[in-house]
């Protein structure tokens, strides 16, 4: 992701193909985004007759120079703005009022404003984040809550509610914006969209990014002071996080690292994903399981589990639900040696693989850049072994409807690359379906075992 500027236009081009491909074809999604919407409506509408940021400010404040508000709008992907010293939150106008400025002088007050989530590119969807101000000069009201800690501000709405997003946009962008503006300090997360099935699904995550309670910026009411705060998540594209452009030099296995001082202290779980007395001689394969009419299906599952039992493995097929507690989603994953499943957000689970297991993505057609983007790149930055199976014209459900002859399914990359749309997208994503070829798989399956094998000798 080095960029020339023609890179990074095409670069943008292919994210808004991603996103289209996330909201267009999972229906999960799509309900939730249907629900962000809606929520986002209400909350605007009342925002609009409720208090409104004062337009101007008494000519006795002083005047505030760059370096008290600062933003910075260079970045593709997302804005960021900070407030230096004292800084007073009214939640009910989501506005950040500067309350020490440093230099005097009695001119206007300065406003900024800011979506604070790292999609800058794709209007439609910041046009439901909602907009956070920050003024120079102090506030109408006192603090009522007084914090020790800097603010870190952001919304946990957008495509929140799909799992792949709710890393890709959300988690890893917070982790590097931690990482870059507060290391190694303690902050409050003053979240917007901060729903409650979203806290309660993430609460030992959020509990690892921060020890304070979330200050909820959509129904809190009194007013907060914070010895400073920021607002945005930084990105570096598509489940990147960049060493290089993090003054701490962290990397995805720092992250895979903070996953596990979330979910991985030696807390008694109850499993009940897990297999009950995995053989602790045979490797642990997690099986990724689809099902509903959102294609992508693996149809011969149960076929495909002998084959890798056969092989040697002992296998756990893993179908995530929305309410699958994360906590044993990470035992799980965390426990085994190798994952196998069909490119899908259920894929984002293999950020609980450790290091040094196997991931192997299955490629249906179509799909060979998504693929890469979303999860192989990922996958390796954490030092997981990556093999990649893409499925033969043979193994894909489209050769009922096309001939092989037919572009379509002879030559996908060409294919799709000249005329991707979502119609064109709804053929191989969500109309195809795959039948692994048994023998082919097994040639696969038995390099998979020799890996999980030596991993397993070495790590337990
Ligand atoms: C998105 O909005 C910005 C600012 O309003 C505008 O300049 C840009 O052209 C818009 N992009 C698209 C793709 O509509
Ligand atoms: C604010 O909203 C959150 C999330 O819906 C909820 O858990 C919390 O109880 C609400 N707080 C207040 C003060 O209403
Ligand atoms: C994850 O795996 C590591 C290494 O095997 C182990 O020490 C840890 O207890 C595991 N955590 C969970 C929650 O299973």
């Amino acid at each position: 992701m080095k960029k020339g500027d023609s890179r990074v236009l095409i670069m943008i081009r292919w994210l808004a193909v991603v996103v289209l491909i996330f909201v267009v074809f999972n229906v999960y999604t799509i309900s939730r985004t249907n629900y962000v919407m809606t929520h986002s409506m209400i909350t605007k509408s009342q925002a609009d007759t409720s208090r409104s940021v004062p337009k101007s400010i008494s000519h006795q404040e002083k005047h505030v120079t760059a370096k008290d508000i600062s933003c910075n709008r260079a970045h593709n992907f997302y804005d960021i703005c900070s407030i230096k010293g004292t800084t007073v939150l009214d939640p009910t106008i989501s506005t950040f009022f500067q309350m020490d400025p440093i230099n005097s002088s009695p001119q206007k007050p300065l406003v900024e404003k800011i979506r604070p989530y790292a999609r800058k590119w794709e209007n439609f969807t910041m046009s439901r984040i909602k907009e956070v101000t920050l003024v120079s000069g102090p506030p109408i009201t006192k603090c009522q809550v007084q914090h020790e800690a800097p603010a870190l501000v952001f919304s946990a709405g957008g495509y929140t509610g799909n799992f792949f997003h709710e890393f890709n946009d959300g988690f890893i962008p917070l982790f590097i914006t931690i990482n870059t503006i507060f290391p190694d300090q303690d902050i409050v997360l003053v979240i917007s969209k901060a729903r409650d099935w979203w806290v309660s699904k993430y609460s030992e995550l959020l509990r690892a990014f921060s020890k304070y309670p979330i200050v909820n910026l959509d129904n809190d009411t009194s007013t907060h002071c914070f010895p400073s705060a920021s607002v945005g998540m930084i990105s570096h594209g598509f489940m990147t996080i960049d060493p290089k452009l993090i003054p701490n030099s962290k990397t995805f296995k720092h992250f895979r690292a903070f996953l596990h001082k979330a979910y991985g202290q030696n807390r008694k779980v109850q499993n009940h994903l897990s297999v009950s007395t995995p053989k602790k001689s045979r490797p642990i394969l997690v099986l990724l399981g689809r099902s509903g009419g959102v294609g992508r299906l693996l149809l011969n599952q149960n076929e495909v589990k002998l084959e890798a039992e056969k092989v040697g493995f002992s296998v756990v097929v893993f179908e995530p639900k929305a309410r699958t507690p994360l906590r044993e989603a990470y035992a799980l994953v965390n426990s085994s040696h190798a994952m196998v499943g069909i490119h899908g957000a259920a894929l984002t689970h293999s950020l609980f693989l450790r290091p040094g297991s196997v991931l192997v993505q299955v490629v249906p057609l179509g799909a060979e850049w998504v693929s890469r983007v979303c999860f192989e790149i990922s996958a390796r930055a954490m030092g997981i072994e990556y093999m990649e199976y893409r499925i033969k014209a043979e193994e894909s459900s489209l050769t009922e409807k096309y001939s092989k002859d037919e572009p379509i399914i002879k030559d996908p990359v060409a294919f799709r690359g000249k005329n991707w749309s979502p119609k064109i997208m709804s053929i191989y994503l969500k109309e195809q379906n795959v039948r692994l070829d048994l023998v082919r798989l097994r040639e696969y399956l038995k390099e998979v075992y020799v890996k999980a094998k030596v991993f397993m000798d070495k790590e337990g």
